[in-house]
């Protein structure tokens, strides 16, 4: 196992968004860093950890089937989930779903750019795993402070952070692990969800007691997702914020929000800083061109030109 992380030529760049919590905005998330690195032309593979709820899987399959439906070639990564485990006892579970992800990543850590994965929020053990994984680690949290409370408690009274909680001593160990086997460091990055008009003065509050554990928990702090339908919406088509917003694409006339919405998963993504150069650049415009020409007669390419 602990080749995953040690084999020193592995070239896939891991992100991970991860939470101990359901309902933070994980798989949406992790469905618009997908979005945005396939357009970009980068060859991105995605993991679906959430053997539950496969959300992601579905979000994906409907991307498939709207693109189709739709004819309009809509960019996908290569999908994996883990199968149906049979064993009876935890340990058996545990080892046929290890055997699953290990085979998975092994085939796919040096044919791709990213591997994203999107992981359940309940501890286990691939969760733990993948997290030691994680080159960049995306933690969304909804802007209360019960969401808060998963990452740290805080004095009722002074607002301070007075200890880190369960899942901020995870991401430590995994850190401990990834130094202690390859000497990788992980980025982690905590965004704010679903962002509403609350008070100013809440807000305020809020953000000051995220500074805090931001020094404790040795984490970047990204500004997020606002509180918006759309985000609802374009799950039953696979779409994302990123996708063209034109009626064809979206089935419905574009609204501001999906353009507010695409502008604050460009600030993640810029906040991010993931590794993206001019190699990425010059695919994304070969794979415009392409698709800009796969569909004209061939006279048009130039190709029988005098
Ligand atoms: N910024 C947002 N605005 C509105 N709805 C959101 C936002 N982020 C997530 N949601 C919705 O909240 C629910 C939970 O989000 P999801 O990404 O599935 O979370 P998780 O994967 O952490 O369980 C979904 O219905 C999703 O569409
Ligand atoms: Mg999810």
């Amino acid at each position: 196992m602990r080749n995953l992380v040690s084999t020193p030529d592995k070239q896939a760049y891991v992100i991970v968004c991860g939470n101990e919590k359901g309902g933070s905005g994980k798989t949406t998330t992790v469905m618009h860093l997908a979005v945005a690195l396939t357009n970009a032309g980068y060859k991105v593979a995605t993991i679906d950890l959430d053997t539950r709820q496969l959300s992601f899987t579905r979000y994906l399959e409907n991307r498939k089937i709207w693109s189709h439906k739709r004819g309009i070639g809509l960019s996908q990564p290569d999908h994996f989930s883990l199968g149906q485990v049979s064993g009876d006892l935890i340990s058996e579970r545990e080892g046929e779903e290890l055997e699953q992800f290990t085979n998975i990543v092994s085939r796919i850590e040096r044919t791709h750019d990213f591997i994203l994965i999107d992981t359940p929020g309940h501890d286990g053990y691939l969760m733990r795993l993948c997290h030691s994984m994680a080159d960049t680690l995306v933690t969304p949290m909804n802007d209360s402070y019960v969401d808060f409370d998963v990452l740290g408690h805080i004095d009722s009274e002074t607002g301070d952070v007075t200890d880190v909680s369960h899942y901020a001593k995870t991401v430590r160990e995994a850190r401990r692990h990834r130094r202690r086997v390859d000497n990788g460091l992980l980025d982690w990055v905590v965004m704010r969800n679903r962002l509403t008009q609350i008070s100013a003065r809440n807000k305020e509050n809020m953000l000051q007691s995220l500074k805090d554990l931001s020094m404790r928990l040795g984490c970047r702090l990204a500004e997020g997702f606002s509180e918006r339908v759309v985000y609802r919406e374009l799950f039953p088509m696979g779409l994302t914020a990123l996708d063209d917003m034109d009626e064809e694409t979206l089935g419905v006339s574009p609204r501001l929000a999906h353009l507010s919405a695409r502008q604050e998963v460009r600030a993640l993504v810029a906040t991010l800083k993931l590794p993206i150069d001019e190699l990425g650049r010059k695919r994304a415009q070969a794979r415009r061109t392409w698709l800009e020409n796969a569909d004209r007669p061939i006279q048009d390419m130039g190709v029988l030109a005098d």
